[in-house]
This record gives C-alpha cells, sequence and structure tokens, in this order.
C-alpha cells in the first residue's frame, strides 16, 4: 500500500469514528490516537526524510493536509457536542438552578435610627445632622463643659492634630451628638425648636462587648416657652411606649450631665427577665437608654436666648442599645463585624 492509501485510509476511519463520539473522555482518546505523539500520522510525518525527495513532497503535502482536517474536525466536534450538551455554543448550561438574586438590605443600626426618627417626626420633630469632626467649644465650652471640668474626662477623646498659634488642639472627633443643640440655636435663634440629630460618635475607649470607639447616638432638642419636665417625660414615655410596646416599665432616675438641670437617666425594664434580674441587666432588671434633662441655662444664655422667657429639654439615645435589647444582640461589636450572616437576620 502506497503512503498516500495509508493517509487516506487513515483520514477516512478517523472521521468515521469522530461521528459516534459523545463523551470528552472519548473525544480526547480519539485525539490521542488520531492526533497524539505515537499516531499513526505523527509517525508518517517522522518517516518522510527516509522517502525519496519527489515522493516526500506529495507525502508530507498529504499528511499536513490530513492532519488539518482532523484538527477541524476535532474542533467542530467539540463544539458541537457543546451545543447538544447545553443547548449554547458558549458551553453554558442553561439546565443547572438559577443563583437567586441576593436582595439589600439596610443595616440594623440604620434601621434603628430611622424608626426612632419616624417616632419623633410623628411628634413634630424635624431631623438634622451635624459634623463629625467638631471644635471642643461646641462639644464642650457651650455646654457648660470649661477646660478643667471633670466631665470632659468621662469622655475620652479623639484629638485632632491641628494645633492654633498657641499650639493648643480645638479639633476633635464629636464625642456626643450634644454639640448640634448649640449650633442649632445658634443658627436659628429664635425658639421655637423641636429637632433630633442621629449620627455617629466617637469615645477613646478599649473596645468589649459593650462599648466601641465609634457609636452612634440620637440627640433630641425641644425649646418653646412654658416647656417644664413633665413634657420631657411625657415626650420620652411615649418614644418608649412606641418602640418598646405598651407594657414595658420606664424609670427616670437622677444623673448629671453639665449641660442640662435637672438631668435624668432613662432605664426600660429589662426584657430578658422582665425585671427579675440577668446577666443582661447587670442583675438590675433594668437598662439605661438615654440621658436627658431641662436645658440649663448657661447653654440657651450662650447662644441669645433669654432663659427666663424660654425653657427646653434636651435628650442623647444611646442607638445600639436598642436593636441590642430589642433583638437581644449581647456584643455590640457584631454590629460592625461586616459578617453577612449576623446582618442578613435582620
Ligand atoms: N450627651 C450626653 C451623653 O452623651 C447625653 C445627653 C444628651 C444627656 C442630652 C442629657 C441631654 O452622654
Amino acid at each position: 500500500m502506497t503512503e498516500m492509501s495509508v493517509l487516506e485510509n487513515l483520514k477516512q476511519k478517523a472521521l468515521g469514528e469522530l461521528e459516534t463520539i459523545e463523551s470528552a473522555e472519548a473525544l480526547e482518546a480519539w485525539r490521542v490516537t488520531y492526533l497524539g505523539k505515537k499516531s499513526e500520522l505523527v509517525a508518517v510525518l517522522r518517516s518522510l526524510g527516509s522517502l525519496p525527495v519527489e515522493e516526500r513532497k506529495d507525502v508530507g503535502g498529504q499528511a499536513n493536509a490530513v492532519r488539518e482536517e482532523l484538527e477541524a474536525a476535532l474542533e467542530a466536534r467539540e463544539e458541537s457536542m457543546a451545543e447538544k450538551f447545553t443547548g449554547d455554543p458558549l458551553g453554558i448550561d442553561i439546565t443547572l438552578p438559577g443563583r437567586p438574586w441576593l436582595a439589600g438590605r439596610l443595616h440594623p443600626v440604620t434601621r434603628i435610627i430611622n424608626e426612632i426618627t419616624d417616632i419623633f417626626s410623628s411628634l413634630g420633630f424635624s431631623t438634622v445632622e451635624g459634623p463629625e469632626i467638631e471644635l471642643d467649644r461646641y462639644n464642650f465650652d457651650a455646654l457648660n463643659i470649661p477646660k478643667e471640668h471633670p466631665a470632659r474626662d468621662t469622655m475620652q477623646t479623639f484629638w485632632m492634630d491641628d494645633v492654633d498659634e498657641k499650639g493648643e488642639r480645638h479639633k476633635l472627633l464629636r464625642t456626643h451628638t450634644s454639640p448640634m443643640q448649640v449650633r442649632f440655636m445658634e443658627k436659628y435663634k429664635e425658639p421655637p425648636f423641636r429637632i433630633i440629630v442621629p449620627g455617629r460618635v466617637y469615645r477613646y475607649e478599649a473596645t468589649d462587648a459593650s462599648h466601641l470607639p465609634m457609636f452612634h447616638q440620637v440627640e433630641g432638642l425641644l425649646v418653646d416657652k412654658d416647656v417644664t419636665f413633665a413634657d420631657l417625660k411625657g415626650t420620652l414615655y411615649e418614644f418608649a411606649r412606641r418602640f418598646f410596646g405598651p407594657t414595658r416599665k420606664v424609670r427616670f432616675r437622677c444623673d448629671f450631665f453639665p449641660f442640662v438641670e435637672p438631668g435624668v437617666e432613662m432605664a426600660i425594664e429589662c426584657g430578658s427577665c422582665s425585671g427579675a434580674g440577668c446577666r443582661v441587666c447587670g442583675d438590675t432588671g433594668w437598662l439605661e437608654i438615654l440621658g436627658a434633662g431641662m436645658v440649663h441655662p448657661n447653654v440657651l444664655k450662650g447662644v441669645g436666648i433669654d432663659p427666663e422667657i424660654y425653657t427646653g429639654f434636651a435628650f442623647g439615645i444611646g442607638v445600639e442599645r436598642l436593636p441590642m435589647l430589642r433583638y437581644g444582640v449581647d456584643d455590640i461589636r457584631l454590629f460592625y463585624s461586616n459578617d453577612l450572616r449576623f446582618l442578613r437576620q435582620f
């Protein structure tokens, strides 16, 4: 048999077999047999050197033509198999189940802030926001906390590096949202005022299950003629009733904040033990959620409002506390660890 008819037979046989192939493994075996290093075709190409010159050219040309034809046929077969299997020439398997779309959602702390602002907006409060980088004048001085006042120590402060001519620092990360009381009154001058101020606050503190260097507060401020402590209590009772439901008990106790007089803290009955005392409430049966009080006359005077004519109340809610109480989250760090398994639950 001449080399030429060997090649022709080989080609016919290979193409015939290829037609019947249905699996990727069989296709690979076919490739090894007919195009691999040990294939007959390659053997023919290797033997060219031993052929007489005239024959060498013809056989060589024919062998290369066969190789190209087989390679093209292999490729075509691969494609048609992919198409048959998936119905798609790109090889995407449309029979696989779809991947579900993950719906985005608001962070639990954002949702709580929205709930708080909704409650207070229905009570006539507008929502405003203020800067997180504050001046010590607003964060402390104008709130009746002069330099050297011990109350400054209770709010461990992150100071910015900037200094004035005297080398003193004035810029800080606000330690509470109360500076917005002053900014707002300074700007709008004429009561009545009824605002709430949600936002981030910062304290230079060690992190643990109930402390973070950054957390949220919602400040409240109401100033008008004839505002009394009863208005403060009524407003905050109403807030607690709407947020925690009508049966949760609420308690006020005296507390001290330099920018209010008198000052109080408000606590709600512990939801975990219903007041009996447990780990969550440190065996007290109560959980503090906010500080509040009647706006100090010095604060009003400082912004040019006559405390003989106007009075008001202010409060500052610790936001993270609320979802912790409501959902029984026992570690504040969970809110900011970016673990979607945690966040997707809300
Ligand atoms: N700013 C106080 C704090 O961060 C809370 C507070 C606000 C107390 C308003 C009284 C009135 O602790």
